[in-house]
């Protein structure tokens, strides 16, 4: 597995409190990755840390082999691009100018705004399906459409690796599945998508490679078909299931015996 993006032996926490220790993660290079877990098990932390939010205090973690932390700010956003579990837009911004905020890393400060910043803006506003949000103001959006707009937001960030903490949470239903199609179609553009999902067959279904994580380590790594079965599931969530094929698609789906 190649993977330029890399958690080793790290030790990860808040002032004393640790949350994970020695945590090694690759994240696959070109594929689709799914974080799952039980709540406050560490998947924000260990999404933190991959963006360099959240210094280890003991480990490392490097982008193609340089820890995360010497990078350069603006190169660094051109190469990895993060939407946090509950993104804070600033007052009074409307959907086009925050989604313009992620061609920072792209712009030098004196500069002007370039026909490719447009370009991707607009493009980013299409394939998030919020063009018709566009000039509204960010604040007057249902939970839905920000969460649409905030991964418009880093789309138009233009990165080679985006790391998503549980993007559908407030999606209905369809939007759900579509902002999942959206990010297997950024994989399959050759781009690394890196998510945290709470629903493990939807993660089954989209991504290539499963993470699952219990109090700070890692149970199980890699495909679904290989790491998702009934003994994990109650291993990580203390959830006695049936595990069949998922009746559309073969691959694993979680039936709770409860
Ligand atoms: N800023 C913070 N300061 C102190 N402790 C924190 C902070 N953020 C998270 N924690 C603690 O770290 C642990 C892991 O939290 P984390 O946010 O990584 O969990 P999670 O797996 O993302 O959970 P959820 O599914 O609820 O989002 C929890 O015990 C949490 O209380
Ligand atoms: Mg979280």
């Amino acid at each position: 597995m190649v993977s330029r993006l890399r958690a080793e032996r790290a030790t990860l926490g808040y002032g004393g409190r640790t949350v994970a220790e020695d945590l090694t993660v690759d994240v696959p290079e070109g594929a689709f990755t799914a974080v799952v877990g039980p709540n406050a098990c560490g998947k924000s932390t260990l999404l933190r840390a991959l963006v360099r939010q959240l210094d280890p205090s003991s480990g490392t973690v490097t982008l193609d082999g340089r820890p995360v932390g010497v990078w350069k700010a603006r190169a660094f956003a051109r190469a990895v691009a993060f939407l946090p579990q509950d993104p804070v837009a600033p007052e009074g911004e409307t959907v086009r100018r925050l989604v313009g905020r992620g061609r920072f890393p792209h712009q030098r400060p004196w500069a002007l705004w370039s026909p490719a910043d447009a370009e991707a803006v607009e493009g980013a506003l299409v394939a998030a399906g919020v063009s018709e949000l566009a000039d509204r103001g960010v604040a007057e959006l249902s939970g839905g459409q920000r969460q649409r707009v905030w991964i418009a937001m880093v789309l138009a960030q233009e990165t080679s690796h985006l790391l998503l903490d549980e993007p559908t949470s407030f999606l209905d239903l369809r939007h759900q599945y579509e902002v999942l199609s959206l990010l297997a179609r950024l994989r399959d553009e050759g781009r690394t998508v890196v998510a945290v999902l709470h629903d493990v067959n939807q993660a089954a279904r989209y991504a290539d490679h499963v993470i699952a994580l219990r109090d700070g380590a890692v149970v199980a790594a890699g495909p679904p078909g290989e790491v998702i079965d009934a003994a994990l599931v109650e291993r990580v969530f203390d959830l006695p299931a049936l595990v069949v094929p998922d009746p559309v698609t073969g691959t694993p789906m979680v039936v709770p015996r409860v």
